[in-house]
């Protein structure tokens, strides 16, 4: 046996107890200077790129003083990678490759290091070509995200994938790995969950701020805070107040007390602006703000406040730990709104932000500037779906999930608070309907297939489609915009258009389509499309969309969307047994309005857990700015 190959017996047999030692404090020792002090000397960071191109150089030129560390696929686990990230990255980066079949024993690339009974191997010479194509492997995404990582670029040969691994600044856990909430008992995050329920812990509320403070206060420059990306919108600074006013609000609501000061933030933050897209002036009840920026709460006065939210939530949690307080469904069923809350607004937020991407916003510190031009490369080889369409249906469907808000107050159930899925008003109740039979694309409409549509429509003058707002034209060059800045169409011509229902259904129609109904696309999603969980493109894993994955034989047709949400024909409106809200009052029912259509799936910037398969967003049929796309179904 070599050597090569002991080394994963080694550590494989290893694994367990060394693992234990390094949850705590890891077993390899801290020191990196014999091994990797001379990579950080050699290899500059990242940190001043600003360009897609420098980024590209930089990258590769990283990619080739990187060192790898070579793992079984079988003897990885997240706190080894934690260990070995802390131990042989070069403060930025560390090489990682998966081996399929084990090293082989003459490969002089590899040298062996033992570090605390723990033998393993590194190379500093390995030259990995990134332009090959990847097929994501859904457990390695996995071990990534539980460990604090993102793979910037990834490659496979038939022995061995290999990763490009950075910690960036947040990082979602998968759901199995996301604890819910039990008074009294520690949140465990190393190790998947073994209970059901999505109360969040304070751990999970933690892991959100770092991303919405990242987004607030990271990427939007001081001068963009008193500015509208968007007409339909306020101004950015409304929202950094708002997300801590509406907890406050709903924690008054459900546990009693004094507003935080300053009392006045609840008046001007209560409740942002959606008006109608055709008719600007028609909106629902919301706070009055101050006309004149200088009579705006400053930004320090405001994190002052959010600061003061968050100590009256942990006191909270505090309350309920040491029993104190009892958690009920209605407490349980706060701490879950609030959190969604937050979530569904970095993605509003976000979007706005990136009609000023490249022009304003600032990149997501902490995440390298993707490597456009490899990655097109990679995307360019996408395998492309094994049919030109699946068919589904006829079948019975159980939209929706049990969850009443009328049942919070029951004397018989207001403590059964754990072990159970809160959701939306919206979500509950659990219905079931009939959903004949229909073709549906494997894929969303790609920016490549509306490019060559919109520009047909050009030709024709009248009922020219317009522009997607995610698209930008510059120096009469079509661009995708992206948080990073535009980039050519040719870099991301393979990824979901974003645009309206509107435009994608006209689009649906030049082939002979249609858009699916809710219904069908829930049946679509539910059998084909995989979760961050499962890999896919969503959770903040990029910043920016990917071409789609599904219809793949290999896979059973199962894939990532890409990043998206997608549009329905369904209007959002009540169904039997829809309680409205209490808590959040006209949260669904100020949106049945005729003018807003479902969508479900999640984008990229969709924290894990709202890809709970009964949640619904809604938007209006003709706003061109969220993030979502469409697929084309067909009539049998
Ligand atoms: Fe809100």
């Amino acid at each position: 046996m070599s050597s090569i190959a002991l080394f994963s017996n080694a550590l494989s047999l290893g694994t367990t107890h060394h693992d234990m030692r390094i949850s705590s404090s890891p077993a390899l020792s801290a020191s990196s200077s014999s091994d990797s002090g001379s990579d950080s000397a050699r290899c500059s960071t990242p940190e001043s790129v600003s360009s897609a191109e420098a980024a590209d150089l930089s990258v590769n030129s990283i990619g080739a003083c990187t060192t790898y560390v070579y793992s079984s696929e079988t003897a990885l686990q997240p706190s080894l990678l934690k260990a070995l990230y802390e131990k042989h990255s070069n403060g930025r980066f560390l090489g990682l490759c998966m081996g399929k079949s084990g090293l082989s024993g003459s490969d002089s690339n590899w040298s062996k290091v033992t570090d605390n009974d723990v033998e393993y191997f590194i190379s500093r010479e390995l030259k990995v070509d990134f332009s090959m194509p990847v097929q994501v492997n859904a457990h390695h995404f996995s071990i990534f995200s539980v460990a604090g990582l993102r793979s910037v670029i990834c490659s496979s040969s038939d022995s061995f994938d290999y990763y490009i691994l950075e910690r960036p600044t947040v990082v979602f856990s998968p759901l199995s790995y996301t604890p819910s909430f039990q008074p009294g008992t520690s949140s465990d995050t190393s190790a998947p969950k073994n209970t059901i329920g999505n109360i969040p812990t304070l751990e999970e509320w933690r892991t959100l701020w770092k991303a919405w403070d990242m987004v607030t206060l990271e990427m939007i420059p001081q001068e963009m805070l008193h500015q509208k990306p968007i007409d339909l919108r306020h101004k950015c600074l409304f929202y950094i107040g708002h997300i801590p006013t509406f907890l406050d609000m709903l924690l008054s609501k459900a546990i009693g007390g004094e507003a935080t000061e300053p009392k006045y933030f609840w008046n001007i933050f209560e409740r942002g602006i959606d008006p109608h897209v055709d008719d600007p002036d028609h909106c629902h009840n919301h706070s009055e703000v101050p006309e004149k920026d200088e009579d705006w709460p400053t930004i320090s006065a405001i994190i002052f406040f959010r600061n003061g939210v968050r100590s009256r939530l942990a006191q909270l949690y505090d309350d309920l730990n040491t029993g104190k307080r009892t958690l009920t469904r209605n407490i349980a069923r706060t701490l879950v709104m609030t959190l969604e809350h937050e979530g569904f607004h970095i993605e509003t937020l976000l979007y706005m932000l990136l009609q000023r991407g490249g022009s304003g916003t600032l990149p997501p510190p902490g995440f390298t500037i993707p490597p456009w031009k490899l990655l097109a490369q990679q995307w360019n080889q996408t395998p492309v779906p094994c049919t030109p369409w699946v068919e589904l249906g006829p079948a019975e469907l159980v939209m929706g999930h049990d969850d009443s808000e009328g049942d919070d107050r029951r004397e018989d159930l207001k403590y059964l608070a754990v072990d159970r899925e809160y959701g939306w008003d919206n979500e509950s109740p659990a219905r079931t309907v009939h959903v004949g039979a229909f073709r549906a694309e494997w894929r969303p409409v790609s920016n490549a297939e509306f490019e060559v549509f919109w520009r047909i429509s050009q030709d024709k003058g009248t009922g020219a489609v317009p522009l997607p707002k995610s698209w930008v034209e510059e120096d009469g060059e079509l661009k995708v915009r992206t948080m990073y800045g535009p980039v050519p169409m040719e870099i991301a011509q393979h990824w979901p258009v974003l645009t309206s229902f509107d435009d994608l259904t006209a689009y649906a129609r030049s082939k002979g389509g249609r858009l699916p109904t809710e219904p069908e696309l829930r049946l679509f999603l539910d059998k084909y499309n995989v979760t961050y969980e499962e890999g896919a493109n969503t959770g903040f894993r990029n910043w920016h969309c990917t071409p789609a994955t599904a219809g793949i034989e290999e896979n059973g047709g199962r894939g990532s969307n890409g990043g998206v949400w997608e549009w329905t024909t369904t209007l959002f409106d009540g169904h039997d047994g829809l309680v409205p809200t209490n808590l959040f009052t006209g949260y669904s029912t100020d949106f049945f309005d005729t003018k807003h259509h479902v969508a479900l799936g999640a984008s990229y910037a969709t924290i894990p857990r709202l890809e709970r398969r009964t949640v619904r967003n809604f938007y209006q049929h003709n706003y061109p700015y969220p993030w979502v796309a469409a697929r084309v179904v067909y009539d049998i």
